[in-house]
C-alpha cells in the first residue's frame, strides 16, 4: 500500500486527490498540506478521507510522520516546486511535482541531484501525454509512416479573462515563474519534445497584447530550429477566443494532426498537388490508429496510476525530472529568444544568466503591473 501526501490543496490537487482515490487497493492518502489548513479539512470531508492528517507546512509534515509518506503530489504554486521537492527527496519520500517543474534551470538541477543522492524518484506532470489521441499521435510518428517530418505547428491556445492574473500568485515573474508560454504551452511543448526530440536553437517574440494586470506574457510565438532544416512554430496563447488548440506534423508523406486528421497530397508531372490523395497511405494511417488499444486511464489518472506502477515494481515512471527540466529548458530559451532578439543555440549553459530565477527576472520584459491579488476564487478550472 503507497502512503500518499498531498503538498498545495487546491485547485488542481482535486484532479490528484480522484486519481490516487480510483485506486483503494494501491494507495491512500495519509496527510494533506496547505497553507490554508482549512482546504484540507473541507478536502478531507468532501472525499471521506478519514485517515488523512492536516498540515500547515510541508517541513512539519515531514517530521511528523517520518517514514509514513512514500510519495507526495506537489501542488502548489510554481516558485515552490523547488523547495518543496527538494525537502521531500532529503526525507527520503517519492515527489510528483505539478508542472511547470520549477522556474528555473537551476532549480531543476537542485531538484536532480537531491533525486541522484536520495535514490528517491522525481516525477513531473504531463498529463496529456495520456490521452488516446497523443498517443496515437506519438506512436503513427515514430512508426515512420509519414516520413520525416518537415514542420510541426503547434497551437497551444487558450482563452483566460483578466481575472485570471487576480490570483495572488499569477501574473508574475516571481511567484508565476512566466506567462502562458510556461504555464499553458508547457503541456504542448513537453508533447513536442516526446514527439520531436530537443531543436537546435530558437527565435520568439514575446508580447503581452491584453492582459493590462499581469507582468508576463500572455502570448508568444516562437520558431524553433531542427537537423536538416526541420521547423517548428510554437503559438503560446490566453487570447484564443474557442482555444482550439492543435499538434499537426507535416512528413514528407502525409500530414497528421490532433485533434486525428491526415491528408496525404501525390504530385503531378509538374509538382502540383494532384486532385486526388494517397488514399492508400491515408487508408493505411487511418488504419494504424484504429488498431491502438485505449489507454486503460487517461490524463492525471493515467499518469499518476503510471508513478504508482513504477513505484510498486521499483522503476521509474514514463515522464520523469528529466523530461520537466527538457520542457523548461525549451521554455527558458523562447524567453530568451524572445528578451534579447536573437537566436539562442540549446542547451542553454550554467554561465547563462537565464539559467537562475533572479536572471531571468533581471532580465525579461515586465509588461504591467499586478492591480489585484485575489486570495482565492470560487468556480471549478479547466485543463
Ligand atoms: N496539470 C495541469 O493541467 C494544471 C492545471 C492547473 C494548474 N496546474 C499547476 O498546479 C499548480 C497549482 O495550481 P492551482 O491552479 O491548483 O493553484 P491554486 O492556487 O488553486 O492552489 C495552490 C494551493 O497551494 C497552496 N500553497 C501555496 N504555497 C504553499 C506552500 N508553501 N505549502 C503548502 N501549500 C501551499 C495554496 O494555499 C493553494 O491552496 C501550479 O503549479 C499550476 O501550474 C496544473
Amino acid at each position: 500500500m503507497i502512503n500518499v501526501a498531498i503538498v498545495g490543496v487546491g485547485n488542481i490537487s482535486v484532479w490528484h486527490t480522484e486519481a490516487y482515490l480510483a485506486f483503494p487497493e494501491r494507495c491512500r492518502i495519509v496527510a494533506l498540506c496547505d497553507i490554508s489548513p482549512e482546504k484540507c479539512n473541507e478536502r478531507k470531508a468532501k472525499y471521506s478521507i478519514d485517515g488523512a492528517q492536516i498540515f500547515e507546512s510541508h517541513t512539519v509534515m515531514l517530521e511528523t510522520m517520518k517514514g509514513k509518506i512514500d510519495v507526495v503530489s506537489i501542488c502548489t504554486p510554481p516558485y515552490c516546486h523547488a523547495n518543496v521537492a527538494v525537502d521531500c527527496l532529503n526525507a527520503g519520500v517519492n515527489v510528483v511535482t505539478e508542472k511547470p517543474m520549477a522556474a528555473s534551470l537551476k532549480e531543476c538541477d537542485v531538484m536532480l541531484a537531491a533525486e541522484q543522492s536520495s535514490g528517491k524518484t522525481l516525477a513531473c506532470i504531463a498529463q496529456n501525454r495520456f490521452r488516446d489521441e497523443i498517443a496515437a499521435l506519438k506512436k503513427v510518428l515514430d512508426s515512420g509512416l509519414i516520413g520525416k517530418v518537415v514542420h510541426a505547428q503547434i497551437d497551444s491556445l487558450w482563452w483566460r479573462g483578466l481575472h485570471y492574473y487576480d490570483l495572488w500568485w499569477r501574473g508574475t515573474w516571481e511567484k508565476e515563474g512566466g506567462g502562458c508560454t510556461l504555464n499553458h504551452a508547457v503541456h504542448h511543448i513537453d508533447m513536442l519534445i516526446w514527439m520531436m526530440g530537443m531543436p537546435e536553437a530558437v527565435t520568439a517574440v514575446l508580447t503581452n497584447a491584453s492582459h493590462t494586470n499581469a507582468e508576463v506574457e500572455d502570448l508568444s510565438v516562437a520558431v524553433l530550429q531542427y537537423p536538416a532544416g526541420t521547423l517548428a512554430t510554437v503559438t503560446s496563447s490566453v487570447v484564443h477566443h474557442g482555444q482550439e488548440q492543435k499538434l499537426i506534423f507535416q512528413g514528407e508523406k502525409a500530414r497528421i494532426s490532433a485533434p486525428w486528421n491526415v491528408y496525404a497530397s501525390i504530385a503531378a508531372p509538374n509538382g502540383f498537388p494532384k486532385e486526388e490523395r494517397d488514399t492508400a497511405l491515408e487508408n493505411k494511417l487511418n488504419e494504424f490508429v484504429a488498431a491502438i488499444p485505449r489507454l486503460p486511464y487517461t490524463v492525471h489518472k493515467g499518469e499518476l496510476e503510471n508513478v504508482l506502477t513504477a513505484l510498486e515494481q521499483g522503476k521509474k515512471p514514463d515522464i520523469t525530472g528529466i523530461d520537466g527540466r527538457n520542457t523548461l529548458e525549451l521554455i527558458t530559451a523562447i524567453y530568451k529568444a524572445g528578451t534579447t532578439h536573437t537566436t539562442v543555440k540549446l542547451p542553454i549553459t550554467k554561465d547563462d544568466p537565464f539559467y537562475t530565477v533572479e536572471g531571468i527576472m533581471g532580465a525579461v520584459p515586465h509588461f504591467y503591473e499586478k492591480t489585484a491579488s485575489v486570495k482565492d476564487f470560487a468556480g471549478p478550472i479547466s485543463t
